[in-house]
């Protein structure tokens, strides 16, 4: 099975290091092409390569990891998606630049993270992200959590526990698999309108929970 990553940042990244030390091939893929991406693969080891956008899109599973401000370009133009898995890791906030105005503005709640949500209106994220991606499976997953802690799938005696939810039960079933073949213990949510939710930045109400099954 192949693990493609689009966006190789500070989730792409650790998910990848994850993956890989269990022995899963990964491709990891950015804006910048693959030749940026040298170093983090050569650190990553064997289990990863360098690879376009349409080449990590082209895997068995693909987990989409990139600024919800960015999604569209990212995904912008790839071939047809028929039904392949597509693991939304997204969150639906907006990462500040150090000089914005929203840093002090009052009425962002979030502005001391240097985030602000994105008013989607009545819709949850992963039902604007599954627009983006048509005909694929979504599941969501690995987006509830601080990446710096993936890479240490099992720790204090039990299995890091990540969240997964959609709307395809053998998709699910898919994205289950690969995270406990890469040491987490996974935790069904349930339908993408409700777990999504539930494990999504910034208001969810397990957002950030690291929690370990002992
Ligand atoms: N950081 C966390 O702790 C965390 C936790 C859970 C979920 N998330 C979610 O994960 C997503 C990524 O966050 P991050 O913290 O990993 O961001 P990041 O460190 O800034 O990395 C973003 C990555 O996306 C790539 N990218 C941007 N525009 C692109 C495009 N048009 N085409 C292809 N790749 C593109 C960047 O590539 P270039 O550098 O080449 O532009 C970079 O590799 C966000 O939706 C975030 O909410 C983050």
């Amino acid at each position: 099975m192949s693990i493609g990553i689009i966006g190789s940042g500070a989730l792409g990244s650790n998910a990848a290091r994850a993956f890989a030390a269990k022995g899963l091939d990964v491709i990891l893929s950015n804006s910048r092409g693959p030749e940026s991406l040298a170093g983090l693969v050569r650190e990553i080891g064997p289990h990863a390569k360098a690879g376009t956008i349409a080449e990590a899109a082209g895997a068995d599973i693909v987990l989409v990891a990139v600024p919800w401000v960015h999604i569209q370009a990212a995904l912008h133009g790839l071939p047809a998606w028929n039904g392949r898995i597509v693991i939304d890791g997204t969150n639906a906030v907006e990462f500040l630049a150090t000089d914005s105005p929203d840093r002090n503005e009052a009425s962002n709640p979030l502005a001391a993270y240097g985030i602000k949500a994105i008013d989607l209106g009545s819709r949850h994220s992963s039902a604007v992200f599954s627009e983006f991606v048509p005909g694929a499976r979504v599941v969501k997953a690995f987006n509830h959590l601080d990446v710096n802690v993936l890479p240490e799938p099992e720790t204090a005696g039990g299995k890091r526990v990540l969240f997964y939810s959609g709307d395809d039960v053998a998709a699910k079933g898919a994205v289950r698999d690969l995270i406990e073949t890469a040491g987490f213990f996974p935790i069904d949510l349930g339908t993408l309108d409700v777990g999504g939710p539930l494990a999504g930045l910034p208001f969810g109400t397990l957002a950030t929970l690291n929690l370990v099954k002992i």
